[in-house]
């Protein structure tokens, strides 16, 4: 049997006598063997005497034996220096079976850290070529011991993966690597911003592999968390990132190489996959430049819960009740209602409560927040225009202006926009989840508000034209320049 081979038997035994519910408060979920040398096949092999590794919550040591085993094969000349940090102690002899495994190859040093990572990584002054982890996933949370020791080292994260993998960055030596498989979550949305922003300013990513399949990788342990393979270098910034796509662990990637900036952005990290996701952030990037706070639009979720508010929701139309719209009132890029939906069409409640729930009467843009599996697109939107005040379901967002109604002309044209095929391809690149939330919506980009005023007429019963006028007003400004 090999080395990995080994670990993975070692692996395999280590899971199988594990506490279920001890698994998951440690986020105890082992890398499998083929993911392990997806993983440890990213790195640029260093070209130092001595390679120093680090493994952060190491586990049984499956991803330092498909490291070492790598480094051997090409590099049989170099010493390998590795730390393993592991902090609970029933993995400890499964773990240092793995390493004196690992020390038996010769010229190889192994010390296990039997301690928390985030305590020793904050005042460890040792440096690192090579940083590989599978880090622990678990909320961190708000006043915790955990999270009030990561502040004060400035560091400001939702999760444990994202601290692990923002010490990892700060124990590279200069030139040093990280490879990682964790959650894809930190690559957009808010929660992760300010980590995200100070992890690219350190690191430059060099090679991103992603697996079409949400749950294989894990296959083995129960993990639902769609993974992604992330390998960066600190100092450095390549050109293109490599990006790696396969079904799941056991099959074999595709590659491409992408611009740097069409992957790594201020706001966030694009994983193009094919080469439909590169071209659709591409024409984002070319032809609309706005968020919709540059103009002047929020986004909001819908204020109404049903389940919180089931003796305000009225199937009929009753004395003095107001619209209660929710999802299935969208259909083909139009808002219709009422249309003796199952669910209760009406709002009414005292007018203190109302208050607080309505919205005044005007025009929005409503989009779905949870898209059907059947459905085409990913974004679904249409507008909402009354008389009078109305009710909107949470399972919506909605765009206003500060509380109130939009122009008519641009809620007709956000909507048109939001329906077409080039921001649905857009949304998938960058979104892991098949929801649509305000904050998504947030970071996506738009066209001017002229614009949207000269895609209001369009029909947004037809794909078509949606798709024709969104080409023909959004590159008529560069056709024209
Ligand atoms: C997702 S598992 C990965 C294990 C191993 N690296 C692998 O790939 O198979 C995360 C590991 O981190 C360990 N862990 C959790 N919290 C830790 C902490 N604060 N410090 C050190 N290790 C921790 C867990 O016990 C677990 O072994």
């Amino acid at each position: 049997m090999s080395l990995i081979d080994r670990a993975e038997a070692r692996r395999k035994s280590a899971l199988a006598a594990m506490d279920p519910s001890e698994q998951a408060a440690l986020g105890q979920y082992f890398t499998p063997y083929q993911a392990a040398l997806i993983i440890a096949g990213l790195p640029r092999m260093p070209e130092v005497r001595t390679i120093r590794v680090l493994d952060p919550g190491a586990g049984s040591g499956m991803l330092t034996a498909a490291l070492v085993d790598r480094i051997r094969a090409m590099n049989p000349d170099a010493a390998i220096d590795v730390i393993a940090v592991e902090v609970d102690e029933a993995l400890r002899s499964a773990l240092r079976e793995t390493l004196s495994d690992i020390e038996a190859l010769g010229n190889v040093q192994t010390t296990l850290v039997g301690e928390d990572f985030l305590t020793w990584a904050l005042s460890s002054d040792e440096r690192f070529d090579l940083v590989i982890q599978n880090p622990p996933y678990a909320k961190l949370p708000t006043g915790s011991a955990q999270q009030n020791l990561l502040r004060s080292a400035g560091i400001d994260v939702p999760n444990i993966y994202a601290a692990f993998l923002a010490l990892g960055a700060r124990l590279l030596a200069k030139d040093g690597q990280q490879v990682a498989i964790t959650p894809r979550s930190w690559m957009n949305g808010t929660y992760y911003s300010r980590f995200r922003r100070e992890f690219v300013e350190t690191v430059g990513i060099d090679g991103i592999h992603t697996f079409e399949s949400r749950s294989k990788v894990f296959g083995d342990t129960g993990v639902l968390q769609e993974a992604i393979v992330v390998s960066v270098t600190r100092g450095q910034r390549p050109e293109t990132v490599k990006v790696y796509t396969s079904h799941d662990h056991r099959d074999d990637a595709s590659l491409r190489s992408v611009a740097y900036d069409d992957v790594v952005t201020a706001d966030f990290i694009h994983v193009p996959a094919t080469e439909k996701d590169a071209e659709a952030v591409t024409w984002m990037t070319r032809h609309a430049h706005h968020t919709l706070a540059d103009l002047g639009l929020t986004v909001s979720t819908g204020r109404v819960v049903d389940f919180r508010s089931r003796d305000m929701l009225h199937h009929e139309q009753i004395e003095g009740a107001s619209p209660m719209v929710n999802a299935s009132h969208i259909r083909n890029g139009q808002t219709r209602h009422p249309i003796g939906a199952k669910k209760p069409e009406w709002f009414h409640t005292a007018p203190e409560v109302a208050s607080k729930l309505l919205v005044p009467a005007g025009a929005y843009v409503l989009i779905k927040r949870f898209s059907a599996k059947e459905e085409r697109r990913r974004v679904s939107a249409g507008v909402w225009q009354s008389d009078d005040a109305v009710a909107f379901d949470n399972k919506l967002n909605y765009v206003h202006q500060s509380g109130a109604g939009l122009e008519l002309s641009i809620a007709r044209g956000l909507a048109v926009y939001l329906n077409s095929s080039r921001l649905d391809d857009y949304f998938r690149v960058f979104s892991g989840h098949t929801q649509v939330n305000a904050t998504d919506l947030r970071q996506m980009r738009f066209p001017s508000l002229q614009q949207l005023r000269e895609l209001a007429p369009v029909d947004t019963t037809s794909q078509h034209m949606i798709d024709t006028a969104v080409e023909n007003v959004l590159t008529a400004a560069e056709i024209a320049a």
